[in-house]
């Protein structure tokens, strides 16, 4: 039950998407050749909630996680173009001050654990399913 499929053909490299999903915002990343090397390059920094960027992503240039922060459950910023994306270059959640990488991970601020990965699955390379 729940599911949902997202075309996400006609989402840019460097440009995202936020699709609903069971009640929540999921964020739909195309990362940059930068984003995901600078996600891969920090698996070894000083993560709060260690998981590799490989563990989070079934296709590096397709970043998909729950749009809602860990702490007490605010949308963080940093999906539409202008928005702060925090220290990390990812997001940044307004409401204490949470930054989070370009693998969704937290970084500083005061949420526990990385943006959740929700379970979805490619149909082809224009559509996910999630849930
Ligand atoms: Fe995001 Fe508190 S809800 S920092």
């Amino acid at each position: 039950v729940g599911s949902i499929e997202v075309d996400i053909s006609t989402v840019a490299e460097g440009m995202a998407i936020t699709v609903s999903w069971r009640g929540k915002p999921v964020f739909i990343r195309h990362r940059s050749v930068a984003e995901i090397e600078r996600a891969q390059s920090e698996d070894s920094a000083d993560l709060r909630h260690r998981e590799a960027d490989a563990s989070r992503v079934q296709q590096p240039q397709w970043l998909v996680v729950e749009g809602v922060c860990t702490h007490l459950g605010c949308v963080p910023l940093g999906q539409k173009p202008g928005d702060p994306r925090g220290d990390y270059a990812g997001w940044f959640c307004p409401c204490h001050g949470s930054h989070y990488d370009t693998s969704g991970r937290i970084r500083k601020g005061p949420a526990p654990l990385n943006l959740p990965v929700p379970p979805y699955q490619f149909l082809s390379e224009a559509v996910i399913r999630l849930g």
